[in-house]
């Protein structure tokens, strides 16, 4: 059976945390039996914002590091470093020359980042999805898995393929985003009105690599809702919610059997029990990313091998694009 294609890929700009894990990578490992599965560390996309350019290749191998610890399996997947394949880079140029300003202006993503470094936006922040659709459509992708943030990216790279289809003839596949449902928005511990992220401050997010300690602290001292229910209502207590997301994902029980779990019982303890949880689960991956990262050596071979085989498929389709394109000589 042939297996269909499924493409994602996380930029190397800091420490993960379990946003990404429950809204990304843990559904990677999941799918990797089922699909035809390459997955990237996009460091082109990472400097779209100012990067330090020593702690950039350090994070990508912080990066790659955790893709393992977290249980892909390079025997089953590619894993690969973006700007190690210039193809990335030459169908996204491509594609920006088909793709309209209005596409790109409607991009909330390019609309809130680029509010926050005000005159200084370079244009690689504004073609950023240009970019992101050469990485899918690159590989003949069916399926992206995504968290929920990244959906209109997704539909650019459809249209995208539309249109290069219907200009030059049938040559991408129009891909799918993959979302999940529970947890594909896990918010900031210190705020349940924002989105859990790297770029906030520390008491916002549990990274990959936080110790039990801080896991805990971090936890017990997150934000709660009025009331003393342990029930999930996103609308009425976002922040009991977001923590029952959490701990859903962390145990595999479903919400309705944390609800029950827990009736009678107050926030205090539901929290010491989340904490619990997400130490549990990411006690192994912490161990692991510290054990790759020991081991340099093991981690370059499985990115070469990642990069070979990425760089193989990338060639082919590359050379079918300039044709159909009309570029280089016949
Ligand atoms: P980023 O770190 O923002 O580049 O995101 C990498 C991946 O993790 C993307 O698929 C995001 O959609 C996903 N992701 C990032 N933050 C969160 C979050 N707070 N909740 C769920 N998924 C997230
Ligand atoms: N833009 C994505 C993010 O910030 C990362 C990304 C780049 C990506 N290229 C991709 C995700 C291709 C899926 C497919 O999360």
């Amino acid at each position: 059976m042939i297996r269909q294609r499924l493409f994602s890929g996380i930029q190397p700009t800091n420490i993960l945390h379990i946003g990404n894990y429950i809204g990304a990578l843990k559904q990677w490992v999941d799918m990797q039996e089922k699909y035809d599965c390459m997955f990237c560390v996009v460091d082109l996309h990472a400097i779209t914002v100012p990067q330090d350019p020593k702690e950039l290749r350090q994070n990508i191998l912080n990066t790659a590091a955790t893709y393992l610890a977290v249980g892909l399996d390079p025997k089953l997947c590619s894993i690969y470093v973006q700007s190690e394949v210039p193809e990335h880079a030459e169908l996204g140029w491509i594609l920006s020359t088909i793709t309209r300003l209005g596409e790109l202006e409607r991009m909330t993503q390019f609309k809130d980042k680029s509010k926050k470094r005000g005159e200084k936006v370079g244009v690689g922040l504004y073609s950023y999805p240009t970019l992101m659709a050469a990485d899918i459509l690159l590989y003949d992708t069916k399926t992206v898995p995504v968290g929920e943030d990244q959906m209109q990216h997704i539909e650019l790279a459809r249209t995208l393929a539309r249109r290069f289809n219907s200009q030059f003839g049938e040559t991408f596949v129009v891909p799918q985003a993959l979302i999940q449902k529970v947890g594909a928005r896990i918010m900031g511990l210190n705020d349940p009105k924002v989105k859990m992220s790297k770029s906030e401050a520390p008491a916002n997010y549990i990274a990959l690599t936080d110790e039990p300690d801080v896991i805990r602290k971090k936890i017990m001292r997150s934000v709660t809702d009025s009331g003393q229910e342990i029930k999930f209502d996103p609308g009425k207590k976002p922040a009991i919610s977001n923590l029952i997301t959490i701990y859903h994902h962390a145990t595999e029980k479903s919400i309705k059997q944390i609800e029950n779990d827990f009736q009678g019982k107050g926030y205090g303890d539901f929290k010491k029990a989340v904490a619990d949880a997400v130490t549990e689960m990411l006690d192994p991956i912490r161990q692991d990313i510290q054990d790759y990262l020991k081991d340099p050596a093991e981690l370059q071979k499985i990115l070469d091998k990642g990069r070979d085989a990425a760089h193989d498929l990338a060639c082919k389709k590359m050379c079918l694009v300039r044709k159909k394109v009309g570029l280089g000589r016949a």
